[in-house]
């Protein structure tokens, strides 16, 4: 199964940076988490849905419809907060969040001064971003491959549509990536075009974490998706360096013989 929404970790203990976010609220993918809290909360035992092993966007759609609506705004994933310095040495810069649904990291990002980019094929989840944080005045309009909601200063764009479809000389050039999920989430048909079309957004210093789930049983349908890290190697492809921030066993959480979770930071080979 795909990995998925609405659930997250404790918090721990993070700075909020001029936003008061939900303190208890759990809007986000934690996939330290494991699977007892996943099968209460969206009943995948009884859901066919969740027998698949990999989601198209139609079955996110499906999945997120049947999510009632939320008006929380959730806290910072607590990995962005830590390593943030290491994902963009200087800021203010410019970030991509791909897959985003309705992270809370999109405005943690922009309230220190980032311009800020998500692209998102389930509406509902952008919409409901901007519900919640209704204090962004913002427009929405078309775009030639879907849809744009943006704050008036611009800073904060959420682009709803595809990821596959973006034209690669668009949205950038972006000095880091936060692809929390999203690497393991879209279908495995299009992970290594959804790699070229975000590493073509680049700018060449660029600092692209990922998070990942992998070596999991190859069968797993009813975790998160996982990968192996020669998958993620060689996706990201040769010239390309993968610098491991911290690895979790996370194998007892979901139940499995064998699953990690990764914090990775890919950059451009060094040259020799
Ligand atoms: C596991 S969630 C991660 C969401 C977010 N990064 C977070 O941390 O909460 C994966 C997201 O990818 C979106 N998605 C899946 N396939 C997509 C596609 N082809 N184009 C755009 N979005 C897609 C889903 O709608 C879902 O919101």
């Amino acid at each position: 199964m795909a990995s998925h929404h609405d659930h997250h970790g404790d918090g721990g203990h993070y700075e909020r940076q001029g936003w008061e976010g939900d303190s208890d609220d759990e809007i986000q993918c934690n996939h330290e988490e494991g699977v007892g809290k996943v099968q209460h909360e969206h009943h995948m035992m009884d859901d066919p849905l969740f027998e698949k092993k990999q989601w198209t966007l139609a079955d996110w759609t499906d999945f997120v419809g049947r999510m009632p609506a939320s008006k929380s705004r959730g806290k910072p994933s607590m990995k962005l907060v830590q390593y943030v310095g290491e994902i963009l040495p200087s800021e203010p810069a410019k970030i991509l969040l791909p897959l985003c649904g309705k992270t809370p990291d999109l405005r943690w990002l922009y309230e220190r001064g980032n311009e800020v980019v998500g692209i998102e094929g389930v509406e509902k989840l952008v919409s409901e971003f901007f519900e919640a944080h209704d204090d962004l005045t913002h427009t929405v309009e078309d775009c030639s491959f879907g849809k744009l909601y943006k704050t008036s200063d611009n800073r904060l764009k959420v682009y709803v549509c595809d990821v596959t479809k973006v034209p690669s000389d668009t949205l950038g050039p972006f000095d880091a990536v936060f692809d929390w999920g999203a690497f393991t989430a879209i279908h495995e048909d299009n992970r290594q075009k959804y790699v070229d079309i975000i590493t073509g957004m680049l700018k060449p210093d660029y600092r692209y974490f990922v998070e990942v789930c992998h070596d999991g049983p190859s069968d797993m349908t009813s975790g998160p998706s996982n990968v192996t890290l020669r998958d993620l190697k060689l996706n990201f492809g040769p010239n390309r360096q993968l610098r491991f921030l911290e690895t979790r066993d996370i194998a007892k959480e979901w139940g499995v013989d064998a699953l990690f979770n990764s914090f990775v930071i890919v950059t451009a080979s060094e040259k020799k």
